[in-house]
């Protein structure tokens, strides 16, 4: 089975990250988040992976996967000149794919549960695809699936104005070459995109059988601050391990779980996990709390922060209290140590002064 990771699209809801840096490789637990897709592919054994780029973003993405090699998986990459919908990146996409079964992941998109099980079931089986699905309060943001007994779809929806289940797909799915027929079929919708879900509802249409598993671990869709602060949250509390490979001196305080890289420097701070540090940071006369991501040669003085990712090389200098934020790379935040609680959505290379 081969393996398509939709890497592609705007971002629009995740600016101003996104005006300057890949959606997926914004970080999660200092890992972006398109490595923990990667990864859960290689664990299936899903190893030829076609990777959709977008023109101005690809580079930055090629650059970081590089050969493959680090996951496991031998990358082809694709380049979609227009973000024209998540079918009509499998359209471009068809030379690579050829008649091959295989599943395709929305590169933004985090899962606690492995593929493999998934990936095996629809191999064996004769369902023409295969879709997840997990419980949502909001089912009128999600694509939505009416299934029925036997965990067969009926009927896919679009961002519903009236549900018919709160079973919102997951950016996990699993084709066999008819979808292809499928898209060719297929009209843009009303917001000019091919939609996939559009593409799936055809093969429901023409009598092909569309198989879903609800998923019991937690999925986390990126695309917006708060769900990455949440994904951030999640991952933090699952996977972060006790580890000190920095320099922690007698003044600081360490509590729970927390990840400290070679060549960091902690004095006179306290940092209370699930808390992860990246290599060559500064943490001086600060606090860090629970749920924060610091990237690599971040400087944090006389601050105090919570509940964040800091991207690389960020700079915080005499902030009272700075929470539920996301900093881009280089961002720059400073004041005077006294103030409310800030909360920022910082692009790259910004600078508050407060
Ligand atoms: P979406 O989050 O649905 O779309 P988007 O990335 O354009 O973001 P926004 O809605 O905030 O503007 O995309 C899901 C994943 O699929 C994401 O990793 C981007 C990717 N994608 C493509 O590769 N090609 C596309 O044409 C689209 C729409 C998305």
């Amino acid at each position: 089975m081969k393996g398509l990771v939709l890497s592609g699209g705007r971002g629009t809801r995740l600016r101003p990250i996104t005006h300057t840096a890949a959606k997926q490789l914004v970080p999660v637990a200092n890992k972006p988040i398109l490595f923990f897709v990667l990864e859960n592919l290689a664990a299936a054994s899903v190893t030829d992976v076609g990777i959709v780029i977008a023109p101005d973003t690809g580079t930055a993405i090629r650059e970081a996967v590089g050969d493959g090699s680090t996951f496991g998986i031998k990358p082809t990459w694709i380049l979609q000149d227009t973000p024209g919908g998540l079918a009509h990146a499998v359209k471009v996409a068809r030379p690579f794919l050829e008649d091959s079964p295989f599943v395709m992941y929305l590169g933004d998109n985090l899962i606690g549960a492995r593929v493999t099980t998934y990936a095996e079931e629809f191999a064996a089986g004769s369902a023409e695809a295969k879709i997840l699905l997990k419980p949502v309060d909001n089912p009128s943001a999600f694509g939505i699936a009416a299934v029925n007994g036997q965990g067969q779809v009926i009927r896919l929806v679009e961002k519903p104005r009236d549900p018919p289940s709160n079973l919102a797909l997951v950016g996990v799915y699993f084709f066999r070459p008819s979808i292809h027929d499928a898209i060719d079929a297929i009209k843009p919708s009303d917001r000019g995109e091919l939609e996939i879900t559009d593409a799936i509802q055809h093969l429901l249409d023409s009598g092909a059988e569309v198989q879903a598993r609800t998923i019991e671990e937690w999925w986390l869709d990126t695309g917006k601050k708060d769900d990455l602060l949440a994904a951030n949250t999640t991952v933090l509390d699952s996977t972060c391990e006790s580890s000190n490979a920095g320099q922690v001196d007698d003044a600081s305080v360490i509590q729970g779980r927390v990840n400290i890289a070679d060549g960091t420097v902690v004095q006179n701070s306290r940092i209370r996990g699930p808390v992860v540090i990246g290599p060559d940071c500064r943490i001086v006369d600060s606090f860090i709390g629970p749920f924060t991501s610091v990237g690599k040669g971040t400087t944090i003085c006389g601050s105090s922060i919570q509940h964040a990712v800091l991207m690389e090389e960020c700079r915080i200098e005499g902030i009272g209290r700075l929470e539920d934020s996301l900093i881009g790379r280089g961002g720059f935040v400073h004041g005077n140590g006294a103030g409310g609680p800030l909360r920022l959505s910082l692009g790259d290379d910004s600078e508050v002064q407060v």
